[in-house]
């Protein structure tokens, strides 16, 4: 180094040197790797300034020390204000990139809802539950006793016929109807017995309106004097909570061996008030249930006195229902998961 004159002119060749370099930065990354490649100690710039200094006589030493910190407080000065100005900026950009109006309405999600089978046994559950019933949740294998023959059909009656049954062996079967329940409850339990028993049942049939597995729900009360009439009361109570206020019930006589007398139950069409429609084929009547007075060979079957008590009891197709309430006239729809005919179905 010849003199500090020198050195002068040097440092601030260097000093201009940076101030227009960090004039083309645009990003505090580049602002960082500039800075790193001016202070290296050995390439940089102002860096390497002070491995010059054996080089320096030695009366120069103090003075071109002095300089050479000098400059390098400024450039760090420099470096740390545009760094920061940089960053600041960035962050600024990606709070506005990144914001968030917390104010606004939230994007809909499409939520799931519940099968019409699920959604009918739910309002079937709360109206009777409202009545007093309680749930008895009866086998779905059973024998064929329970489903047959305690039921007052026995080996080789044709009322066997009217129930395509899958055996699982000569005396397990998958039970036909939830009457099964029934003698359940009635050797279980002392009257007064008063319960509801939705489930699945299973027959050998396949078409529009019948598949080989739906869903019925049982409903059974014994007692002292129950009479017909209570299943009038009770079943016109249910059908105007189910299918609204001024639905009317119409009782056609029928024949189950279980039960004695028995009924068809018809209930006036909820979507033309009864005036003929396509729903009830003209008729303004819709058949929805089977019932009757419990037959007194099942009650003294099952250890209930029937000189002491009498019982109702009714059989709901929960499908066909579901069908009727939300207009579906395939069976198969409710069983197919298809997604454009669920999401039409909310209650
Ligand atoms: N179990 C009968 C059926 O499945 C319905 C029914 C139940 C009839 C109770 C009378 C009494 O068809």
């Amino acid at each position: 180094m010849a003199d500090l004159n020198e050195l002068s002119e040097k440092l601030s060749g260097i000093r201009q040197e940076i101030k227009d370099e960090l004039l083309k930065i645009e990003n505090s990354k580049h602002a960082f790797e500039y800075r790193k490649s001016i202070m290296d100690s050995k390439t940089g710039k102002i860096g390497s300034l002070m491995r010059e200094m054996g080089k320096v006589p030695n009366e120069m030493k103090a003075e071109y020390g002095k300089k050479v910190n000098e400059i390098r407080t400024w450039a760090q000065e420099q470096f740390d204000e545009l760094e920061t100005k940089l960053k600041e900026a960035e962050m600024n950009l990606r709070y506005e990139s990144e914001k968030i109006d917390v104010t606004m309405p939230a994007k809909m999600q499409k939520r799931g809802n519940l099968h019409p089978n699920t959604m009918v046994r739910n309002q079937l559950v709360d109206i009777f539950g409202s009545m007093g019933f309680e749930i008895y949740e009866g086998k779905e294998i059973e024998t064929d006793y329970y489903n047959f023959t305690a039921l007052n059909i026995p080996q080789d009656h044709p009322a066997r016929d009217m129930q395509d049954t899958f055996y699982l062996s000569p005396e397990f079967l998958l039970r036909t109807q939830t009457s099964s329940g029934q003698v359940h409850v009635m050797e279980e339990q002392e009257p007064p017995i008063k319960i509801i028993s939705p489930g699945k049942v299973f027959r050998s049939d396949d078409d529009a309106t019948h598949s080989p597995m739906f869903s019925q729900m049982e409903g059974l009360v014994v007692d002292k004097g129950i009479t017909l009439c209570d299943l009038q009361g009770l079943l016109n109570a249910f059908v105007e909570r189910i299918f609204g206020e001024s639905t009317k019930t119409r009782f056609r006589p029928s024949y189950f061996p279980f039960t004695e007398p028995s009924v068809e139950v018809d209930v006036s069409c909820f979507q033309c008030k009864g005036c003929g429609c396509k729903l009830c084929k003209g008729t303004g009547w819709i058949e929805v249930l089977g019932a009757g007075v419990v037959n007194k060979k099942v009650l003294d079957g099952c250890g209930i006195d029937s000189n002491v008590y009498s019982g109702i009891a009714f059989g709901i197709g929960i499908d066909r229902i579901a069908m009727l309430k939300y207009g579906i006239n395939n069976i198969k729809l409710l069983f197919e998961s298809d997604l454009r005919v669920l999401d039409q179905i909310d209650d």
